[in-house]
């Protein structure tokens, strides 16, 4: 049995839209992810034990039973008893450079390689579609996260549909370290903001979702528009966070500079990303940002669009 080595890209939203409510508690969503290449490493390596072990560089990382990367072991080692007893568990190591509760999708990218790795450590043979029906399970972002590139995402984000990518851009991504901003808090105050104005007609949420397939930010990304896609960026998150955080709301601002596409809060935040045409436009953005705000608790890092999801290193 083999060690694997696998690269888990974060992901950003270009399009986040919340339309409704959905009987389990969560939100129909509409959205446009895209994977981008600041990668976190995992390893994963047959430890002969019947136990998992998590190891993490990280100091900001939950305890091994809140992560969601011991959660998808537990899961492959409920759902496949046969090659866990017959193979043993494993030595799990998350070397992390996605900033942690940061909206991009960095704990969701640690289980889907966790999914692929036990995968090909047991040589299960799970096809893409199977390891997404698990991924689904531990939470909404972490089916996207396996396959990764472009796709619209309905439902509760786990509805996928994968779009060719437009052509090559490159994002500068701001986070401060120290912030954090709670996923379910930012749904709980929409729905408390905004539930009202949820259409209660399963027929009006369904053509509300099936609207953004023809709509002009997808159109834009096929015809590989880039300034059209930066002008059409959209979160409905950001009417609860960014009157919250002032200190995002200024960082948005600070990174609408010249040549820049476009610039939006992705998931839950607090990261804001500003869409460059370039890799060096990308550097100066981000290097005209680290200017302006002298703040060493500013994280900054400069990315390209990925057209893929999780990859054996
Ligand atoms: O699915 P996941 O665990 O990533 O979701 C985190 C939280 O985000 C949920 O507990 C919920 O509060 C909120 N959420 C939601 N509707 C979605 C996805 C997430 O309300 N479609």
């Amino acid at each position: 049995m083999h060690a694997y080595s696998l690269l888990a890209p974060a992901k950003i939203n270009l399009h986040l839209e919340i339309i409704g409510d959905r009987a389990d508690g969560y939100h129909e969503l509409v959205m446009i992810m895209q994977s981008v290449g600041l990668c976190d490493r995992i390893e994963v390596c047959p430890n002969g034990s019947p136990n998992f072990r998590l190891h993490c560089d990280s100091v900001q990382m939950p305890p091994p039973e809140q992560n969601l990367a011991y959660k998808a072991a537990q899961l492959m080692s409920a759902e496949f008893p046969e090659a866990f007893a017959r193979l043993g568990g494993a030595d799990i190591a998350l070397e992390k450079h996605i900033p942690i509760a940061a909206g991009l999708a960095g704990g969701s990218g640690n289980a889907a390689a966790v999914l692929v790795g036990l995968n090909l450590m047991w040589g299960l043979g799970l096809a893409q579609p199977e390891l997404q029906e698990l991924a689904s399970r531990l939470g909404s972002d972490i089916p996207f996260s396996v396959s990764g590139g472009t796709a619209i995402a309905t439902g509760r984000g786990e509805k996928l549909d994968a779009i060719n990518g437009p052509s090559q851009l490159w994002v500068v991504l701001a986070k401060y370290q120290s912030l954090e901003v709670s996923t379910p808090w930012a749904y709980n105050t929409y729905r408390q903001k905004f539930g009202h104005t949820y259409p209660r007609d399963t027929d009006i949420l369904k053509s509300r979702a099936a609207r953004i397939h023809s709509g002009p930010l997808v159109e834009a990304i096929l015809h590989k528009n880039s300034a059209r896609i930066g002008e059409l960026l959209y979160n409905d998150l950001e009417k609860i966070v960014l009157p919250e955080y002032p200190q995002v709301a200024e960082l948005k601002t600070a990174m609408q500079r010249p040549g820049v596409l476009g610039v939006l809060m992705s998931g839950s935040g607090p990261t804001v990303f500003a869409l460059c045409a370039s890799r060096e436009e990308a550097a100066r953005v981000k290097t005209e940002v680290r200017e302006q705000i002298r703040d060493r608790d500013l994280g900054l890092w400069i990315a390209p669009f990925s057209s893929g999801g999780i990859q054996v290193a």
